[in-house]
């Protein structure tokens, strides 16, 4: 298969690279970090790239919190424009298989459910409460600590802030691109990817490489709110192994099938932090109480159905995971 790898020089996107060239694919990066006229929000130039191509996998995205809504239209822009004008270069050339690097930011916080109430959908943090450390939502409608549980793909979406919005409406563009050419589309929602190349840590970085940018200046991993948020840290091959799974399976057309994409062993943020420590040998972790809003308290994946439905698995566990990438080089270092 001769695969076009949007955002293939990218931390996901070149491990999805090397993924397909192992499988026997082609793989054709389209990246602007590689090359200044490959951007996504391009027509002409996605055009030219789409000759000859069986499928996208599209990783190309502006990632992370961003500083709030400052840099909102950068978003959009990147994400939402450069998917619409993607897809409409491939209904043109007639390139029908699309798998997108989707997210469990769609999701907002997770799972929970309360013991008198059932499966319960608590709203955003106040700031009041985190500013008293209390971090752990509450029912809503009864007050009561909740526990948290795994999200499934037909949870509601519920995304939180501008990021998230633009990685929902990119699904939201596949889906109609799915239906009006019957193409097939499939979302991988990646939970927390780390691993080899993961970029240092800037505003737009995932907590695993805060915490190893830190050890590497022989600083302490900082730990946000109380190290007790639960998150699904997956590794980075894995990720990329699901995205050759999908575009060698293909998905039923004129549609969108979302996939959760996560280890299915949730750890806590307190937890990844210790354990990177410990494998760098550096100093050991502080846990701040600093939070940031528009983060979510819990947020794990039940990744089943994607074992079920396309024979994917995790290979790389959790602390062996952890101590390469506590060897391995970040991007920018
Ligand atoms: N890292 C994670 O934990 C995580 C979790 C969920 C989803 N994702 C998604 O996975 C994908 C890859 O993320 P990553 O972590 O590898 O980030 P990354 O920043 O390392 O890679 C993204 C790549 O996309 C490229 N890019 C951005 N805008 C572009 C444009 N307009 N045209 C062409 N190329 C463009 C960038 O140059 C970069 O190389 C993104 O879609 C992201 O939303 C990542
Ligand atoms: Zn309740």
């Amino acid at each position: 298969m001769r695969v076009l790898v949007t955002g293939g020089a990218g931390f996901i996107g070149s491990h999805v690279v090397t993924a397909l060239r192992k499988r026997g694919h082609e793989a054709i990066v389209f990246d602007v970090r590689e090359d200044p006229a490959a951007d996504v929000r391009d027509p002409a130039a996605v055009g030219r790239a789409l000759a000859g191509v069986d499928a996208v996998c599209h990783q190309a995205a502006k990632v992370g919190l961003g500083d709030g809504v400052a840099d909102a239209a950068d978003y959009v822009s990147h994400n939402d424009l450069g998917t619409a004008v993607l897809l409409a270069a491939m209904a043109e050339a007639g390139v029908r298989t699309l798998v997108l690097a989707g997210s469990m930011v769609v999701y907002g916080e997770g799972r929970y459910g309360c013991a008198r109430h059932g499966v319960v959908r608590p709203g955003p943090r106040a700031v009041a409460d985190l500013d008293a450390g209390r971090f752990e939502p509450a029912c809503p409608l009864c007050g009561q600590d909740l526990s948290p549980g795994l999200v499934r793909e037909d949870a509601p979406a519920d995304p939180r802030n501008v990021y998230a919005t633009t990685k929902l409406a990119q699904e939201h563009l596949a889906a109609a691109w799915a239906r009006c050419t019957g193409g097939s589309a499939v979302s991988l929602r990646y939970h927390n990817v780390y691993g080899p190349g993961m970029p240092r840590d800037t505003p737009y970085a995932g907590v695993a490489s805060f915490f190893r940018s830190a050890l590497a200046r022989g600083q302490a991993p900082r730990v946000f709110e109380d190290g007790r948020q639960r998150r699904d840290f997956v590794h980075v091959r894995d990720v990329a192994a699901a995205n050759a799974v999908a575009l060698e399976a293909g998905a039923a057309p004129g549609a969108l099938t979302a996939y959760n994409a996560g280890s299915g062993d949730p750890h806590t943020v307190g937890e990844m932090a210790r354990t990177l420590a410990v494998a760098y040998g550096g100093p050991e972790p502080v846990v701040t109480g600093e939070y940031r809003l528009g983060d979510v308290r819990h947020i794990t994946a039940d990744s089943s159905r994607l074992r079920a439905e396309l024979g994917w698995k995790p290979e790389v566990g959790f602390e062996e995971g952890v101590r390469e990438f506590a060897r391995a080089g970040m991007r920018g270092e």
